[in-house]
C-alpha cells in the first residue's frame, strides 16, 4: 500500500528545476516537495555522460532519503542522458523529454520544431529523436546554448541586458530564420530567458517549457497511479542546495518566492 502524502522529489544541476517547482506548486499545491539544486557541481551540460549519470545517481540517492512516493528529473541535461537507463525506474520518475516533445508536437501547426538545450542534451539527440518518432515528417533545429545556465545562474535574464541579448542573437537569430512555429526550451534553466528569447525570435514562436511540462505529467502519472496526497492545506516546501544557501535563496527568487522555504546546505557525494 502506498503512502501517498509522502514528498515528491525534484533535482536539478541548479536553480532551473525550480520552473519545475513553481508549476507543481500551481496545479498541486497539496503535495509536499523536497528540491534539490546541485549547485556545486552546476552546469552539468558540459561533463561527459558518464559524470552527468553518476551526478544523476547521487541527487536521485539524496532525495531517496526522504522516502519521495515520485521523482521529477527537472533537468533537460540528466533527462537526456538517462533515456533507456533502467536505473531511473519509470513508473515513479519522469524526466523532461517526453513531456516537452509531446507538448510540442501538440503545438505545432508547420512541423518545424526547435529545440534549444544544453551541449549534452543537444549532443544525445534525445529530443531530436523522440519528435521523429512521434511525428516522422518534423523538421528539427536544434542548437546549443551553453551560455544560458550561467547568465541565469548569475541573474542576467533581463531583454535590456546587453550581454544576454548578444549572446542570444548568435544562438537564436539561424533558429528565427528557420520559419519554426514552436520552440521547446529544453533547459529548464530557460524560461527565465523567455524574454530575451521572444525579442530575438519573435512573438509567433511558442515557446515549450520543459521543466513546466514535466510537472504537468507528473500529475498526471501521479493520479493514473494512485498517488496524489490527500492533504486539503498547502503542502510543504524544503529546498536542499550543495553549495551556498544564501547564495541559492538570492538567485532562486527570480524563480519563486522563498519567503518560508528552508533552504539548507547539503551534501550528495557518496
Ligand atoms: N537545468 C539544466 C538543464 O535542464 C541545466 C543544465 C546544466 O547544468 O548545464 O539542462
Amino acid at each position: 500500500m502506498e503512502n501517498n502524502n509522502r514528498p515528491v522529489g525534484v533535482f536539478d544541476s541548479g536553480l532551473g528545476g525550480l520552473t519545475t517547482v513553481r508549476e507543481l506548486r500551481a496545479i498541486l499545491p497539496n503535495e509536499d516537495i523536497i528540491y534539490l539544486g546541485d549547485t556545486a557541481r552546476v552546469p552539468y551540460g558540459t561533463r561527459s555522460r558518464e559524470t552527468i549519470l553518476r551526478y544523476a545517481h547521487q541527487d536521485l540517492s539524496f532525495l531517496e532519503r526522504f522516502g519521495v512516493k515520485f521523482t521529477i528529473v527537472a533537468c533537460g541535461t540528466v533527462s537526456s542522458v538517462i533515456v533507456g537507463e533502467s536505473s531511473f525506474s519509470k513508473s515513479h520518475c519522469t524526466g523532461v523529454i517526453e513531456p516537452a516533445v509531446n507538448a510540442a508536437v501538440r503545438s505545432t501547426k508547420n512541423g518545424r520544431i526547435g529545440v534549444i538545450a544544453t551541449g549534452a542534451s543537444v549532443r544525445s539527440q534525445s529530443y531530436e529523436k523522440l519528435i521523429r518518432s512521434a511525428m516522422p515528417e518534423a523538421e528539427v533545429y536544434s542548437k546549443a546554448c551553453p551560455m544560458f545556465v550561467p547568465l541565469v545562474e548569475n541573474g542576467y535574464t533581463s531583454p535590456e541586458s546587453v550581454p544576454t541579448l548578444a549572446i542570444a542573437r548568435e544562438y537564436l537569430e539561424p533558429l528565427a530564420e528557420s520559419g519554426i512555429d514552436v520552440l521547446i526550451l529544453g533547459c529548464t534553466h530557460y524560461p527565465l530567458l523567455a524574454d530575451v528569447i521572444k525579442k530575438v525570435i519573435g512573438d509567433g514562436v511558442k515557446l515549450i517549457s520543459s521543466g513546466a511540462e514535466a510537472a504537468k505529467a507528473a500529475k498526471l502519472r501521479m493520479e493514473t497511479m494512485g498517488l496524489l496526497s490527500s492533504a486539503s492545506s498547502p503542502g510543504s516546501i524544503r529546498m536542499f542546495c550543495t553549495d551556498s544557501p544564501e547564495l541559492f535563496r538570492e538567485n532562486a527568487r527570480h524563480f519563486i518566492d522563498t519567503s518560508g522555504i528552508s533552504v539548507d546546505r547539503c551534501s550528495v557525494e557518496m
